[in-house]
């Protein structure tokens, strides 16, 4: 009896250890399945922090280069507490964030997204993300921007007049972000009271200060500063906002888009939606343009015969204006040297080096897998500084751009469904100011070792300390 029960006993322990058996080499032949593709190559450096150190230790573009250099486009890394795949490769930037961007959903560290407003577009995908998208599309299009452009101008002289007032040394860097601010303001508001300006722009400057700093909420701390001035942020929406109501005016600005935004059940916006998407655009806005004018100010004035060439073709479209019209569409249209003086210095300095998406299921690519979870980096700075796209790419070369770059290889506004849709007011804005500073004012850089700094985005190296003076009717006319 005994000896039965305890045969039976072996038998089940035999049959229950042969399933487990057989079920784990399933679960084993369907993990080969999937795991065919291989993890790119790359080193994960410690365990947690990763390579973040050297990230923080040396100029993260040398680091991206040196590994983009020792593994190939494809590499991983370990950076932030979380594995990261990296692409250097125009194709491989182009299936994560055009044809597969579906497969990719934005990330960023919630700190950073409850400061800019958890409702801005940038970390959506599907439906919310591309009704807001098309909104703030259309109020950016040439046909809106069209009608900013004697705005926008009477901005960048009363900017300049300003600056070259006192012909003292200033902070490049900041001064263009007071022109990026009040251009983003004037494309979110239309004209907006000078009370809400001032306001709006010292509230916003105290999250700026919150954004890069340690994210805590003890009372005193950047980033707890930060979020009251944002909270506050809020409440001079909510009042600019019942004040357009009151008015009941037609105006075309972003504003005026979001507030009659309706979605598929004809349910309008929160005023919290608003205010999110209203800061977002603001953040998105001024830091990357007074970047790239910073830069293209650098450029020119490394190099005296490149700006003699600018100046000669701005001043013939200042002097069919007789010095006195405003610049037309067609003007700003007509200016292709400047132009690509522009589009070769975004792609020198590559303000937005790199962007981040996270898998939202395995991917495979290029014969490597992308776990879900895992972030992805295109690297859009290797792309614009790998000479097999660009010829010398060290060089500033205005004339590159005579022909255009191969596909897919320029993507200073980035690519596909989350692709800047302020780029055309980005490029308007510093063509106007570009115009006027060149005609009719004259800058000297104190220093200009070519050193960066990151603010978080590269500049050159305390702001390009300048002095800017206006030019006298005999130097202008030897
Ligand atoms: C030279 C100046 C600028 C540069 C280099 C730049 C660059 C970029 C890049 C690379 C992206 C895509 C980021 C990604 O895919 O993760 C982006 C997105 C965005 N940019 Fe710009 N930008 C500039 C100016 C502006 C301006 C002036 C505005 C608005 C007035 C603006 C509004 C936006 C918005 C709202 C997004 C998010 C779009 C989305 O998620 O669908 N940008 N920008
Ligand atoms: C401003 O300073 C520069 C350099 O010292 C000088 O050449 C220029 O004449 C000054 N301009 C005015 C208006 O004082
Ligand atoms: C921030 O906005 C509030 C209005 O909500 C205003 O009273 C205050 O002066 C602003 N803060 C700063 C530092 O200007
Ligand atoms: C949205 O619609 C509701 C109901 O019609 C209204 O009370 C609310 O003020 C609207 N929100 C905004 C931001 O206009
Ligand atoms: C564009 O510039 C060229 C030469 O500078 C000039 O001949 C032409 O008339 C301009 N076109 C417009 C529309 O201003």
């Amino acid at each position: 009896m005994e000896n039965i029960s305890c045969s039976i006993l072996y038998v089940l322990f035999f049959l229950i250890a042969l399933l487990l058996y057989y079920h784990s080499s399933l679960k084993k032949s369907k993990w080969r399945n999937l795991q065919k593709a291989k993890l790119p190559p790359g080193s994960m450096g410690w365990p947690y922090i990763g390579e973040t150190l050297q990230l923080y230790s040396q100029d993260p573009s040398v680091l991206f280069a040196n590994k983009q250099k020792r593994y190939g486009d494809i590499f991983k890394t370990h950076i932030l507490g979380y594995p990261c795949v990296m692409l250097a490769s125009p194709e491989a930037a182009r299936f994560v964030l055009l044809t597969y961007a579906h497969l990719f959903k934005p990330t960023y560290p919630k700190s950073k997204e409850r400061l800019i407003g958890p409702s801005a577009l940038f970390f959506y995908q599907g439906n919310y993300h591309s009704r807001l998208r098309k909104l703030v599309q259309s109020s950016l299009a040439p046909e809106a921007l069209r009608k900013l452009i004697p705005d926008i101008e009477d901005l960048a002289i009363s900017s300049l007049e300003l600056w070259a007032e006192k012909n003292q040394t200033i902070n490049t860097f900041r001064v263009m972000k007071k022109f990026s601010f009040e251009v983003g303001i004037l494309a979110l508001f239309g004209q907006l009271d000078a009370k809400y300006k001032e306001e709006l722009n010292k509230n916003y400057s105290i999250v700026e200060k919150g954004y890069n700093s340690f994210p805590t909420n003890l009372p005193g701390t950047a980033y707890y500063k930060a979020m009251v001035a944002r909270r506050k942020l809020n409440q001079i929406l909510s009042e600019i906002i019942s004040e357009r109501k009151e008015k009941k005016t037609v105006e075309k600005d972003l504003l005026c888009h979001l507030l009659n935004f309706k979605d598929e059940k004809g349910k309008n916006l929160t005023e919290y939606q608003i205010a999110d998407n209203v800061i977002g655009v603001l953040f998105a806005a001024q830091d990357t343009t007074a970047s790239a004018l910073t830069w293209i100010l650098k450029y020119l004035s490394d190099d005296q015969k490149l700006l003699e060439t600018v100046k000669a073709e701005q001043r013939t479209i200042y002097e069919s204006n007789g010095g006195k019209k405003p610049l037309t569409w067609a003007q700003t249209r007509n200016m292709s040297l400047t132009y690509r003086v522009i589009l070769e210095s975004l792609r020198m300095s590559s303000i937005i080096s790199f962007t981040f998406r996270e898998a939202v299921v395995d991917v495979e690519y290029d014969g490597y897998l992308i776990p879900k979870g895992w972030k992805v980096m295109p690297l859009f700075r290797n792309i614009h500084h790998n000479s097999e796209f660009f010829a010398d790419p060290e060089n500033f070369d205005a004339s590159r751009f005579e022909v255009a770059p191969k596909p897919n290889t320029y993507m200073p506004f980035g690519n596909g469904a989350h692709a800047c849709p302020g780029n055309e007011l980005a490029k308007l804005e510093m063509l106007i100011l570009i115009h006027h500073l060149i005609t009719k004012f004259r800058w000297e850089v104190e220093v200009s070792k070519g050193g960066v700094q990151y603010s978080p985005f590269p500049i050159p190296q305390h702001g390009l300390p300048s002095r800017f003076w206006k030019e006298t009717r005999s130097q202008r006319d030897p």
